[in-house]
């Protein structure tokens, strides 16, 4: 699978594309930057251009590609996880101009040139709660795809702006196109470095919904929704199956969500950030917790 990524040198993409080059998929990182792994094709592209968008979709990979003079190949699939990724970096304005014109732009390339699948990283921040001003509760628990996503933030509106463009891209093209509301990702290291915090002060969890993800994992569900077909437009909430604090999911109702609606009786340590849908659907299964990664030490 010949596979354009974008972002690849950030947080998760330099987990992620290991991931996918290790499960024999041909990665190209379109970054402002390059991501330093052998075998990753690297193109500098800046992707609020949509003439360096388009001519990167439609551009040789690597010198190998020349050999064997059938022109440029297709690609299979684009993964686009390049963003401003949070709020406070840039001013708020530029924060909204550059994730959504990127990823019109990428969206639009991308089916235009006929490429069947497009993977975009959408964000937990969608539900409003990770960067409100103040407090705002779920309006129920566990949050799946179907909660409320009215932020009043502008990172977190970029990305309901992606996912609207993505659905009326998928509409008009019929390509599948899977957008992934992410959960706080954890690379490996992080574990050591944040999780005693959390364990000692759970409030540090509250904004995002208790919830993580592994980038490993995140690499898991990348690789799934890559190989399954046939979804139409789809959003997934991404994350671990756990919570990222010692407390049961029982204590954590009763002392952050009471009196919000808990539309299931959680067990043990359950998470609050249901990915029933992403298991149900493309079989995602999360493997590293950090239940494992902190005790075991
Ligand atoms: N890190 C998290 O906890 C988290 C949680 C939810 C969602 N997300 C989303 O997942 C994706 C990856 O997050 P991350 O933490 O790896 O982010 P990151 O900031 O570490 O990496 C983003 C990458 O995008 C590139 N980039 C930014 N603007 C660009 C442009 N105009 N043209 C080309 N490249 C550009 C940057 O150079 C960088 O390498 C983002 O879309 C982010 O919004 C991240």
């Amino acid at each position: 699978m010949r596979v354009l990524f974008t972002g690849g040198a950030g947080k998760a993409g330099r987990h992620v594309i290991p991931y996918l080059m290790e499960r024999g998929m041909q990665v190209t990182n379109a970054d402002l930057v390059p991501l330093d792994v052998p075998g990753v094709d690297n193109l500098q592209v800046e992707l609020t251009d949509s003439g360096e968008v388009f001519n990167a979709l439609s551009s040789y990979a690597n010198f190998s590609e020349l050999e064997p003079g059938t022109g440029v190949p297709r690609y299979d699939a684009v993964v686009h996880f390049a963003a401003i990724a949070r709020i406070l970096l840039r001013p708020d304005n530029e924060t909204f101009r550059i994730n959504t014109m990127s990823t019109y732009n990428v969206l639009e390339a991308a089916l235009k040139l006929g490429i069947p699948k497009v993977i975009f990283a959408s964000s937990e921040t969608a539900y409003g709660i990770c960067f409100a001003d103040g407090e705002i509760l779920p309006s129920y628990v566990p949050v799946d795809e179907d909660h409320p996503t009215v932020p009043h933030d502008s990172y977190a509106m970029s990305k309901i702006a992606g996912e609207a463009c993505a659905r009326s891209f998928q509409a008009r093209f019929g390509a599948d196109v899977y957008g992934l509301r992410i959960n706080n990702v954890i690379e490996p290291h992080e574990y050591e470095e944040n999780f005693p915090d959390y364990i000692a002060n759970p409030d540090l969890r509250r904004r995002n919904i208790f919830g993580y993800i592994d980038a490993r994992d995140l690499g898991q569900m990348v690789e799934c929704c890559l190989r399954t077909d046939g979804l139409g437009y789809q959003v997934f909430n991404v994350a671990n199956e756990d919570t990222s604090v010692a407390l049961t999911s029982q204590e954590i109702c009763d002392r952050y969500y009471p009196g919000v609606e808990q539309r299931k009786q959680l067990q043990g340590f359950e998470t609050f950030y249901s990915i029933e849908k992403a298991k149900r659907m493309v079989g995602f299964e999360p493997r590293f917790g950090w239940r494992q990664e902190v005790w075991a030490r």
